[in-house]
């Protein structure tokens, strides 16, 4: 992009681009459209045009954009009171936690913003609950992760990133971290060998490393050797949580319970950052006053915001939609996949969490190709790691909607 001054022949998307260019840091590279408003599975960019939103803030709306319950939940709070810090009560908090806990079945939460604070008051309180319920020796407590994990963006966390991108430059790095390669049972059954390991921590499917879904029963026989060699399984559900991948959460498919519980993301629809970290007791209650906090985490604010998305979630049937939705895009890319084979290479997902790998053209073209040509189409979705396209629209798509949308891709991949 081009870093020249707003000039009178640009048009506003140009030109909102360049002003981004000059004065934001350039750690990320988006498509070129300019967005300014949003409703259910549709965006409009500045110009007026419209487009099916099929990455959904990586999977933080998926209530759809700017649900009206939500931002009735939002404005009313908003009106009386924000933020109080936890240096006091409030009365939205008690209730946000209740409803946590008794959804997903933990005895308590513990409310963070970002989906990476989540993540590293996961990490911590695994740490705390090594030292003082599996007797680890001090500082020697080992976590275990998974090879392509992506949990944020945080010195701690890139410290066990395999990804160059996330790591290089950014070093030291933390010490008790061991990569273990993903949906490879052995390799976690001799790491937990370990006595120093209090934890492992998973995506039940690793999204950002290009919906890599794992065999099935990988979830469950984890979670048994973790318990087994008393090591608590942490599941990140931050994306693949509250509903996007056609269930609950996406351990629900393999009944697994994990022992402590990552969200973040849609918890809120999409209106302001909170994430919260779910636990029993044993867990949870080995932080104790002044030794964790955030001085906005667990806000009224975000409490109430956070209360309209879940019952949003729930009343609106979005999970079972997620569920059928994503079958039929499925269906739709197999069939798309086996006219055109020399283009599409894989479809896979679960729920309204897919991803098509495309094989590179002779002629250098690549998935970010694709990608454009979708948005010129009127389809918003981004690729990854160069030849994956994540499709992950809101979960209030209808099947009209998916299949107009469809149509678009379609065209685009018989074309390309
Ligand atoms: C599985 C997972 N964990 C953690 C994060 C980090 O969340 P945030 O960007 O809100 O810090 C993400 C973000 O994409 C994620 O997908």
């Amino acid at each position: 992009m081009e870093t020249t001054s707003p000039t009178a022949t640009q048009t506003r998307s140009q030109q909102l681009m360049a002003l981004e260019d000059q004065y934001g840091a350039h750690n990320y590279h988006p498509l070129p459209v300019v967005l300014n408003r949003g409703e259910g599975v549709h965006l409009w960019d500045v110009e007026g045009k419209h487009y099916y939103d099929f990455l959904s803030a990586y999977s933080a709306v998926n209530q759809g954009h700017c649900h009206p319950r939500i931002i009735g939940a939002m404005t009313e709070q908003a009106q009386k009171l924000t933020l109080t810090s936890r240096a006091f009560f409030n009365d939205q908090l008690g209730a946000a936690e209740k409803q946590l806990c008794e959804l997903f079945n933990y005895d308590k939460a513990l409310l963070m913003n970002s989906g990476a604070e989540a993540v590293e008051t996961a990490l911590k309180l695994a740490r705390k609950w090594g030292y003082q319920e599996k007797g680890i020796a001090p500082n020697m407590a080992r976590i275990i992760v998974a090879e392509h994990n992506f949990h944020g963006r945080t010195t701690g966390i890139i410290s066990f990133s395999t990804d160059p991108d996330s790591t290089g430059g950014f070093g030291p790095y933390m010490p008790g971290y061991q990569v273990v390669p993903y949906d490879d049972l052995a390799a976690l059954e001799e790491a937990v060998q370990d006595p120093h390991v209090c934890a492992f921590l998973v995506e039940p499917i690793q999204g950002e490393a290009g919906v890599m879904v794992p065999s099935e029963g990988y979830l469950a026989k984890a979670h048994a050797i973790c318990k087994a060699h008393k090591v608590l399984f942490i599941a990140d559900e931050i994306q693949t949580g509250l509903g996007r991948t056609g269930a609950l959460l996406a351990t629900c498919y393999e009944g697994v319970h994990a022992d402590i519980l990552v969200l973040g993301k849609a918890l809120s629809g999409g209106m302001l950052p909170v994430s919260a970290v779910l636990a029993r007791d044993e867990i949870m209650l080995t932080i104790q006053p002044g030794q964790h906090g955030s001085t906005f985490g667990g806000n009224p604010l975000a409490c109430a915001v956070m209360r309209a998305a879940l019952d949003v979630l729930l009343d609106e049937k979005l999970i079972e939609n997620a569920r059928a939705m994503g079958e039929v895009f499925r269906e739709r890319m197999r069939r798309v996949q086996a006219k055109r084979p020399e283009v599409v290479e894989l479809v896979r997902g679960k729920g309204l969490l897919n991803a098509v790998v495309i094989k590179p053209h002779a002629d250098g073209r690549t998935a970010w190709d694709v990608c454009v040509t979708l948005m010129e189409r009127g389809v918003l979705a981004k690729p990854t790691h160069g030849d994956i396209i994540r499709f992950a629209p809101p979960l209030v798509i209808n099947e009209e909607q998916l299949h107009e949308a469809c149509d678009i891709i379609e065209q685009t991949i018989m074309e390309f």
